[in-house]
């Protein structure tokens, strides 16, 4: 059987294409049983997994939860508020406590860049980033991949556009290395002080004008603003970056050739996305959302494999 290089999934930057096309080929698999009546297999049955979240989520969190409770393993889930961390814990006391009642993996979702690989230097249980500050989302980015291969065959040879917040996003970061690993060429689009000054160092074009962006790519990744995790103003108002950098069917519809629409959600309607667009037949978003749920599998799967 192959196996992935890893113990752990922390970032894309630590995993090879090979083992992304392994987990894209498991996936496949897994993708079959949700399509059939009985969407259920016994794979990971008497494998306790703990979804651990320091940081709000709809998709990522249910996502892993179906994921888990489609292979049968054993779930709990854990948000910080309402919590003992509010008394003071320490994340590694809180993850040590919770490992204490013989859990075997950790997926974990926090504010803090680097706390998922912190967190693999000291415990024993397989590692989940669900998302790590402004640093990584490797199963988002998965995901977004295993999207783009489904609608067009193969990733490689893609021109795919990330549009919007790039600084402040863990999504970005993932998908440049995943799309540049599968052989993607990749470009980012934004204001000026939402890209990061290093942007170039990671071989990506830079591309300031939305609809020259639009008219490069097959696919358009777009990002929300990420007002939660800015602590100064980087354009004047939200109704500037819209006039800007806002994407409707309109402008869909005026290219001349088809292109894809992706979006990691939560959508700000009327923000990055008009609702025209989002729900046009340019948009895959909820595709992505579907495909979530296999690649977690694949992902745990996979993991649990190496224990
Ligand atoms: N895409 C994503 O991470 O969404 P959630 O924050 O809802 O999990």
């Amino acid at each position: 059987m192959q196996e992935l290089s890893v113990r752990h999934l922390l970032g894309i930057k630590d995993i090879t294409s090979q083992d992304i096309q392994l987990i894209f080929e498991t996936a496949d698999n897994f993708k079959d049983v949700l399509n059939r009546p009985i969407k259920k297999v016994p794979s990971l049955r008497d494998i306790t997994i703990a979804n651990v979240f320091f940081e709000n989520s709809t998709r990522t969190r249910l996502s892993f939860e179906l994921a888990e409770k489609r292979l049968s393993a054993d779930v709990i889930n854990f948000s910080s508020s309402g919590s003992s961390v509010k008394k003071g814990e320490t994340l590694l006391d809180t993850v040590n406590n919770i490992l204490a009642m013989k859990v075997d993996m950790i997926v974990m979702r926090h504010s803090s860049p680097g706390a998922p690989h912190f967190l693999s230097r000291h415990i024993q249980a397989n590692i989940v980033n669900a998302g790590d500050g402004t640093h990584e989302h490797p199963t988002q980015a998965l995901l977004d991949s295993f999207s783009i291969r489904e609608k067009f065959g193969d990733v490689a040879g893609k021109k795919v556009v990330i549009i919007g917040d790039i600084l402040h996003s863990r999504v970005a970061l993932s998908n440049i290395f995943a799309l540049q690993k599968l052989g993607a060429e990749v470009m980012v689009c934004g204001p000026i002080t939402l890209l990061p000054k290093y942007i170039k160092e990671l071989g990506v074009k830079v591309e300031l004008d939305i609809r020259r962006a639009l008219a490069w790519c097959d696919v358009a990744n777009v990002l929300r603003i990420q007002l939660e995790r800015q602590q100064m103003k980087y354009f004047p108002s939200l109704r500037e970056y819209t006039l800007y950098y806002g994407i409707n069917k309109k402008m869909l519809d005026s290219l001349d050739k088809e292109i894809v629409l992706m979006h990691p959600g939560p959508i700000n309607r009327g923000v990055e996305l008009s609702s025209d667009a989002a729900d046009s037949h340019h948009s895959i978003i909820l595709n992505q959302v579907e495909n979530g749920v296999a690649i977690r599998m694949a992902i745990l799967y996979l993991l649990a494999s190496k224990q």
